[in-house]
């Protein structure tokens, strides 16, 4: 099976860039990240994946007059880069109708909370001001809305009364550091289908039969 190819998108740190890099170099990941963006040109997960050897670009949406010329910016380096998937990790943008419906390439993302509930910005920061037992994250398939689309996979995790927003999002990280490489796993092998809202993913229909 041909070896599929991400471009990933960030805004910080890049923890779950390097988890997927180090899926890949433990041969988890039968596929390559062979470009990452970043809105900010600052972002560790620039230097990570530079230290890989992989090209990193930083484009800031200050240095264009509207969101659809950063955007178009975007569009034009991942098509250059002919790839299978967009992966949003940590990327703190919420890209328009202008970006999805510029590009045949699926995106996904992850989200610090068993989506639907805790959408956008501050999601674990909610969950505790909300008030619930558990938590976790999803990978999920972009759509126009904010952290709307397909889930794809969910991780749980407690909630304590004694947890901070820290270590809560602490919790839920190491979550997701095994999660999207795993949802990322099941993509090379071909093992995601999805049709509206509903997403099969094979490895377990066939468990369960
Ligand atoms: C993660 O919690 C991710 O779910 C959220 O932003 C954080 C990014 O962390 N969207 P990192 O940059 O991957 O370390």
């Amino acid at each position: 099976m041909k070896r599929l190819r991400f471009a990933v998108l960030v805004s910080g740190r890049g923890s779950n860039l390097q988890a997927l890099l180090n899926a890949r170099e433990k041969g988890a990941i039968k596929g390559d990240v062979v470009v990452v963006l970043s809105d900010k040109k600052d972002a560790y997960a620039l230097e990570r994946a530079r230290k890989e050897g992989i090209p990193a670009f930083s484009v800031e949406p200050k240095d264009f007059c509207e969101k659809k010329d950063f955007e178009g910016e975007l569009l034009k380096i991942i098509e250059e880069h002919n790839v299978d998937y967009i992966l949003l990790a940590g990327f703190m943008r919420v890209l328009s109708s202008f970006f999805i419906r510029g590009t045949s390439v699926p995106i996904l993302n992850i989200h610090p909370s068993l989506l639907p509930s805790f959408t956008g910005l501050h999601a674990q920061r909610q969950t505790l001001e909300y008030g619930v037992r558990y938590s976790g994250c999803t990978v999920h398939f972009i759509d126009e809305g904010v952290d709307t689309g397909p889930i794809i996979q969910q991780a749980v995790v407690p909630v304590y009364a004694d947890d901070t927003e820290e270590s809560l999002s602490l919790r839920i990280l190491q979550e997701e550091h095994k999660l999207y490489p795993e949802v990322v796993r099941l993509l090379c092998e071909d093992k995601i289908r999805y049709e509206d809202r509903k997403v099969i993913i094979i490895e377990e229909e066939t468990e369960n039969e």
